[in-house]
């Protein structure tokens, strides 16, 4: 029985990589994001892979329309075995260019436009007491980093959610993930122009995200090398942490 995906920010850089691995896992995959011309890229390039994607352009900042989006793959074709939630961007200010609306659209795409996504599928889920859900974070939800004070936030509640959320799934037969990827070589990333340790390449990042998915782990991490640095930072009393984050480049 072929399986069904739903990956958002389908698009580009770690969405289309997952997409185009789960095709090429034999999974059908529903993607979306709201550039067409991305999502139809990636159809024809799931051509000739063991399984293929459909597209579904859609904006997850509109609740209704996601909903509706939900409605129609499951329609079309079949029930949501995976949904990788993914979709999402970077503002990135810092204290002097410190701007509300900025920090109300930051949270607007990446955690209601993931929770807008979330509802619909994770209620289909728990009706079928199956199903499985890969939240996109990001290493910055460990500890505040500097520039990233919306970007951040906004993934530390996707990870706060997850981990809300996890245990009680757990027993209504849903299994919740979180990734926490550090850089990944992407559209969203050529952008920055300051240095990025360990950088991964958005293919290498898919692989070992669909892999993880696999099993039921629940933290999803990587490249480990800076994951374990991190994951140190993250213990450090603040007067340490900050004497660190002072020397971190902008
Ligand atoms: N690259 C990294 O180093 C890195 C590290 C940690 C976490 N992440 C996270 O990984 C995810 C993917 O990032 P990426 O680097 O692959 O970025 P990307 O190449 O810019 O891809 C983002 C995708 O999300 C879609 N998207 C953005 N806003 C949307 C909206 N309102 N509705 C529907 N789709 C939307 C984009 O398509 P449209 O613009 O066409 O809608 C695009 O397909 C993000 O959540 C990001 O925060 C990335």
């Amino acid at each position: 029985m072929t399986r069904v995906a739903w990956v958002t920010g389908a698009g580009s850089g770690i969405g289309r990589e997952v997409a185009l691995e789960l095709a090429g896992n034999g999974w059908t995959v529903a993607g979306s994001a709201r550039t067409q011309s991305d999502l139809e890229r990636l159809v024809g390039d799931t051509q000739g892979l063991p399984g293929r994607a459909v597209a579904y352009p859609v904006d997850v900042t509109d609740a209704a329309e996601v909903e509706a989006i939900v409605e129609r793959i499951e329609t079309d074709l079949g029930p949501v075995d995976l949904a990788v939630l993914n979709a999402g961007t970077y503002i990135r200010f810092g204290a002097e260019d410190f701007d509300a609306a900025a920090f109300a659209q930051q949270l607007n795409i990446n955690v209601m436009g993931t929770v807008n996504s979330l509802a619909p599928v994770m209620r289909a889920m728990i009706r079928r007491r199956q199903g499985r859900i890969a939240v996109i974070s990001s290493l910055t939800a460990y500890r505040g980093l500097p520039l990233a004070s919306a970007y951040g936030a906004s993934k530390a509640a996707l990870t706060n959610m997850c981990e809300s959320l996890r245990p009680e799934l757990e027993n209504l037969g849903v299994y919740i993930s979180i990734v926490h990827p550090g850089f990944v070589r992407t559209p969203l990333t050529d952008r920055n122009d300051f240095p990025m340790p360990f950088l991964m390449e958005a293919d290498a990042a898919a692989r070992h995200i669909v892999a993880e998915l696999s099993g039921n782990r629940f933290e999803i991490a990587m490249p480990w090398r800076f994951v374990m640095i991190l994951k140190l930072l993250r213990c450090l009393p603040y007067f340490l942490y900050f004497s660190v984050a002072r020397r971190i480049p902008k």
